[in-house]
């Protein structure tokens, strides 16, 4: 405060904002020497394209004042373009930076963006998500010039819906196969369907928990969601308690309710048969000539009476022990 009082008795506002001045022209001349960038209404001249569409993004906009139109315009993002547009333009020529090329380091393609949205509160975990750690660089998903703000890499048409809105699964596609086949099986979240996002589970921009999901754990992601699976139940079910993945696959299943098996089979993995009635096979008995798998054959719809899978609140007295109501 004394200091403040000090300058602007001597009229020290003035002297440090020449400074400023320079120390800023200083810069300006290091990074290029040909003076001053260049505006869009130069490089409009043979980029028409590229001007409109940030003109018309959120970055163009002088309204937004931390954007790069109050920046140094295109100069922010691809450098003093005074030589490239000396020389009559072209690819590579008069130093001009294009932070969508493979040749420009992944490192390098991202500083230009973290450059203003390293504080952005998504990007918090950006270095220890396994897209940086892969060199997925931000123009790898977003667009900047494309008028969306998702890059659709792996155009689709797609018969679930009836908007022609980009959904967001198709940014992913062109990467996660994997997951795109998975999403497309009889049994989905509805992601193709547009009722979910990928990133309402996952922080494409990083986090610390595996596969970047959005939650501390899988089951408070799905729990938050399924409250009703949450508990405390009277009568708790260990593997729900556990992981819901120990019977879900959460993209997608050739089996009903994203299970991972077919019941039995799913129950029989870890429950034998012996308090059931019927008549097991064996070694000795089932399909010859060595049946014993370990499978029933009789009460296979476990569900038909055990229909509270995930836990119940009724009474011992009542069998809610046994999942049954
Ligand atoms: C916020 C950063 C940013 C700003 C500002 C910006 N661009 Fe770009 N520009 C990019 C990125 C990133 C790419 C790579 C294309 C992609 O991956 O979407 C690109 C691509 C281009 C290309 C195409 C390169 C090619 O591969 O053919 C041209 C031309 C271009 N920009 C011109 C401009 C002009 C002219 C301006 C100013 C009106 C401008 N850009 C402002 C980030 C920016
Ligand atoms: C006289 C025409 C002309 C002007 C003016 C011009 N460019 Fe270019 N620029 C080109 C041509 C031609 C290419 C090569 C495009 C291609 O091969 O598709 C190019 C390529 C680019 C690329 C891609 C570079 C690369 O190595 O991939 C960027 C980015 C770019 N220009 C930005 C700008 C910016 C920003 C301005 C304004 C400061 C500007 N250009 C002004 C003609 C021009
Ligand atoms: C000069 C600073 C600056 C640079 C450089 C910059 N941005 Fe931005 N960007 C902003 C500001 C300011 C906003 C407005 C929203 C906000 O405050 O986050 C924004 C918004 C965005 C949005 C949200 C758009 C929307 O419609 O919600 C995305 C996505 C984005 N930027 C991506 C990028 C990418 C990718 C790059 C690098 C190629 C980049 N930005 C470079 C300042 C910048
Ligand atoms: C793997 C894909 C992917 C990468 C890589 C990526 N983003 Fe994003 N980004 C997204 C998705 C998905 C959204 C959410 C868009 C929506 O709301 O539908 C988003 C949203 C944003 C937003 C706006 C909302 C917010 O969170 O504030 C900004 C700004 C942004 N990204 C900047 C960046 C920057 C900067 C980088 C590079 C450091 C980057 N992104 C890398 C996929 C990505
Ligand atoms: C309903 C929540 C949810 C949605 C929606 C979702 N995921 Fe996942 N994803 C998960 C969970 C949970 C895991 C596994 C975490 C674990 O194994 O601990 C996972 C794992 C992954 C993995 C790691 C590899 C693997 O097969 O396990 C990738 C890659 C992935 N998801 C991508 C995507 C993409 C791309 C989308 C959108 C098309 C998407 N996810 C939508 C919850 C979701
Ligand atoms: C340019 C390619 C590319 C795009 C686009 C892309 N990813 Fe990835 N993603 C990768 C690579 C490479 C990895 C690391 C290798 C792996 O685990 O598959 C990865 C890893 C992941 C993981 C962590 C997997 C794990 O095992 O920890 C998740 C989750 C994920 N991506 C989600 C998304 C989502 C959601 C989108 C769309 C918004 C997206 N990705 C877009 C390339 C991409
Ligand atoms: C962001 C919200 C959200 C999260 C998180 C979420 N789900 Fe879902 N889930 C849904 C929606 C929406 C549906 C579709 C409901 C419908 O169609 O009525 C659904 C449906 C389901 C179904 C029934 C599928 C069918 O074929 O009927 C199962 C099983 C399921 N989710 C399990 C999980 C598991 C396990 C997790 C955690 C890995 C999880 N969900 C996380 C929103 C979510
Ligand atoms: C022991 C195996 C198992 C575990 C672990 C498990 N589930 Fe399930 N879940 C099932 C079975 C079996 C069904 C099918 C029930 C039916 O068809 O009546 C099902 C159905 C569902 C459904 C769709 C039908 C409904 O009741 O809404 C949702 C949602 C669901 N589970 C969420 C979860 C969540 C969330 C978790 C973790 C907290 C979880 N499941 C853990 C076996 C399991
Ligand atoms: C990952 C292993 C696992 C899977 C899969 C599994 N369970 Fe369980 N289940 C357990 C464990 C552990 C207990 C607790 C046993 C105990 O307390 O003695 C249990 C308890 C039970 C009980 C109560 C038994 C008692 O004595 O209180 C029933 C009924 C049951 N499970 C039915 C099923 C059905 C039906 C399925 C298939 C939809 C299934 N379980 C899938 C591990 C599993
Ligand atoms: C016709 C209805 C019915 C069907 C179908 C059924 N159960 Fe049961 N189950 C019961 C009843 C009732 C009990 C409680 C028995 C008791 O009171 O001791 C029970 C008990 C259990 C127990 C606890 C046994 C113990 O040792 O305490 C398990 C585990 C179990 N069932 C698993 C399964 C599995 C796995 C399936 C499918 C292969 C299945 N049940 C099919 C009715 C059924």
């Amino acid at each position: 405060m004394r200091l403040y009082n000090l300058f602007r008795r001597i009229g020290g506002i003035g002297i440090a904002g020449l400074i400023f001045g320079l120390a800023g022209l200083n810069n300006v001349h290091a990074a290029a020497p040909a003076g001053s960038p260049p505006g869009p209404e130069v490089c409009k001249g043979c980029h028409e394209n590229q001007v409109n569409s940030y003109a018309a993004s959120v970055h163009g906009q002088k309204g937004n004042l931390k954007g790069p139109a109050n920046a140094g315009e295109c100069s922010t993002c691809h450098g003093n373009g005074a030589a490239h547009v000396q020389a009559g333009g072209g690819r590579g020529v008069g130093g001009i930076i294009n932070p969508g090329s493979k040749s420009v380091p992944a490192k390098d393609r991202t500083a230009t963006c973290l450059a203003c949205h390293e504080d952005n509160r998504t990007l918090a975990f950006w270095d220890s998500g396994k897209h940086k750690k892969n060199d997925v660089s931000c123009s790898n998903c977003h667009s900047i010039h494309g008028g969306n703000i998702l890059k659709k890499t792996d155009p689709s048409i797609s018969p679930y819906v009836t908007t022609s809105k980009q959904l967001q699964y198709e940014t992913c596609a062109s990467c996660h196969k994997d997951i795109i086949s998975q999403i497309r099986k009889p049994s989905h979240h509805p992601i193709i369907e547009g009722k979910l996002k990928c990133s309402d589970c996952h922080n494409p921009h990083g986090a610390l928990s595996k596969a970047m999901i959005k939650s501390e754990s899988v089951n408070t992601l799905c729990t938050s969601c399924h409250a009703d699976k949450r508990g405390p139940y009277i009568h708790e079910h260990p593997p729900v308690e556990g992981n819901c993945l120990t019977c879900h696959d959460v993209h997608g299943s050739q089996h009903n309710k994203l299970l991972s098996q077919k019941v039995p089979n799913l129950c029989q993995d870890c429950h034998d048969w012996t308090r059931h009635p019927g008549t097991p096979y064996g070694a000795q008995r089932g399909f010859p000539p060595a049946g014993n798998t370990g499978r029933q054959f009789v009460a296979r719809g476990c569900l038909s009476c055990h229909n509270q899978i995930h836990g119940s609140n009724a009474s011992s007295a009542g069998r809610g022990q046994f999942f049954t109501r």
